[in-house]
């Protein structure tokens, strides 16, 4: 099939990978890829629909598509992901819309695609999968940096946190077969990447069971490990984690292999056990500062990042208070930040009322995030003096002489480039900072421990043979006198 694609992505990360999937399938089926819009047979646009302005940003995009669809006829604009699911036939009375394909339908990319192309009219495929994973689907990476790669490891969410609409948009819970995520992992390994993150709504509920032999099962810790062993030369990461269910297996795991990155994504919401029942989250704010404490015991030096939402219905200033004091005593390192926005269908669009005035929304979400800031500085100046591997990504915006990357913590550094180039490891000495960047320079890789304690001991030694150096030098003197006398 000869069409040139143009796609655009927005929403969250497993969204970027889904992005990659789709193109792959359209790539097997003989379609190219083009960066310029103009001169696309084919505009496909990957959506978001977890806040309103998700789904406002996606309608403003649509407008664009219908102006270049006037321009070149035979324009084909689809809407992949989960607002076409939320949504479905509804958006193709949108007049740039020609289809709409949900999460789970991608398969059907190119039969949908060649069916308007030939027949024209519209189509929508919106049904989801209890057991679709793209696990066969090697995902066709165009808009990466070569470095850092996302493994999608699950599809979909059973939680029910009732503000989400995932849930609805992506379907039941299912975990991709390890061999396929094993074999993924490696084959990025051998393309020259450097760090893969695995993707889930909620990863610590990975639960594969082998379907040929169903005593043969696989949990998110056995998993992780199997992926550090198989690449022991890449950084691995993932996300998201769910305070409920993260548990200490994963986090000794962690620590146990070294290109596992000390990091935790660990979404809060609210700091109150009141307004964390009505969310449905199933954890307490004494439940989740258990999981912190366990996290920081194990590892110390491990970064927590969180999400929280600001205004959720029925938010007193009491609850408000509640999370300002729980991100104090966690010390987040970042944290994304969001005002609640009521979606349809959701469990809480049903049983409560939105009934926070947006003013005071805005007012809870400024709080929130004056508050992160000074505690991202906080993170941040305590990095001040020490040495972090990093990971070169690519050129910093502001000078082509300094490049950028990330610690094992996932803060972001600046540094003068002295040669480095992406997919490097570099070890840098943080000199300075802001809330958001370590600013340092490239120093010789750090002494290890062992080495450190070698020296140490060596030293030592020298010590105690100057000693008896010195012993001996005196009692040969005294002899000499004495055989003088
Ligand atoms: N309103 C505001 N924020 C939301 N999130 C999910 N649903 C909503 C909503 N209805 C946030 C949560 C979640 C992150 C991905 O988006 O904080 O962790
Ligand atoms: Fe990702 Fe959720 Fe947005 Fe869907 S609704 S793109 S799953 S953040």
């Amino acid at each position: 099939m000869d069409l040139k694609i143009y796609i655009e992505t927005y929403g969250c990360q497993m969204n970027v990978a889904d992005s990659q999937v789709a193109s792959a399938i359209l790539k097997a089926a003989g379609c190219s890829f083009t960066e310029d819009i103009s001169k696309a047979d084919v505009i496909l646009i990957n959506t978001c629909s977890v806040r309103d302005n998700a789904e406002k940003r996606v309608l403003g995009r649509l407008d664009v598509f219908r102006l270049e669809k006037k321009k070149r006829q035979g324009v084909i604009v689809g809407v992949l992901g989960c607002m076409a699911q939320r949504l479905k036939e509804k958006l193709l009375e949108n007049p740039a819309v020609d289809f709409t394909l949900g999460p789970d339908s991608y398969r059907s990319l190119p039969a949908v695609l060649s069916f308007i192309r030939d027949r024209g009219g519209k189509m929508t495929e919106t049904n989801l999968s209890t057991r679709e994973t793209y696990a066969d689907i090697e995902p066709v990476r165009t808009d990466s940096n070569g470095v850092s790669a996302f493994i999608s490891i699950m599809r979909g969410c059973n939680n029910m946190c009732s503000y989400c609409i995932v849930p609805f948009t992506r379907g039941r819970e299912r975990s991709r077969d390890p061999k396929s995520i094993v074999a993924e992992a490696k084959q990025l390994d051998r393309e020259g990447y450097k760090e893969i993150t695995l993707l889930g709504q909620n990863v610590d509920s990975y639960n594969w069971t082998d379907p040929e032999n169903t005593t043969r099962k696989m949990n998110f810790s056995q998993l992780l490990e199997e992926v550090a062993l198989a690449c022991p030369k890449m950084r691995i990461r993932f996300q998201t984690s769910h305070p409920k269910d993260i548990r200490k297996g994963v986090l000794y795991t962690m620590a146990m292999y070294p290109n596992i990155c000390p990091h935790i994504h660990l979404p809060v919401q609210s700091g109150s056990t009141r307004l964390l029942q009505k969310m449905n989250r199933k954890y307490t704010r004494e439940d989740y500062l258990q999981k912190i404490s366990d996290i920081r015991n194990i590892m110390p030096d491990c970064a927590i990042t969180t999400d929280i939402i600001a205004g959720f219905c029925s938010e007193t200033d009491e609850d408000h208070q509640q999370t300002l004091s729980l991100m104090k005593e966690v010390g987040y390192d970042s944290a994304f930040m969001f005002q609640y926005s009521q979606r349809p269908d959701t469990l809480a669009a049903r049983r409560y009322p939105d009934d926070v005035p947006e003013e005071i929304k805005t007012q809870r979400l400024n709080e929130i995030i004056a508050l992160q800031n000074t505690l991202s500085l906080k993170s941040n100046q305590k990095c001040i003096g020490q040495t972090y591997q990093v990971l070169v990504e690519g050129p910093s915006k502001r000078s082509e002489n300094q490049m950028t990357g990330r610690t094992p913590q996932n803060r972001f550094c600046v540094f003068d480039s002295k040669g480095s180039k992406p997919g490097d490891f570099v070890w840098i000495k943080v000199l300075t900072c802001t809330q958001a960047t370590l600013m340092g320079e490239i120093v010789e890789q750090p002494k290890s421990l062992i080495e450190k304690a070698e020296e140490t001991i060596e030293e030592g030694l020298n010590d105690i043979r100057e000693k008896i150096r010195k012993t001996i030098v005196r009692t040969k003197k005294t002899k000499d006198k004495t055989k003088k006398q």
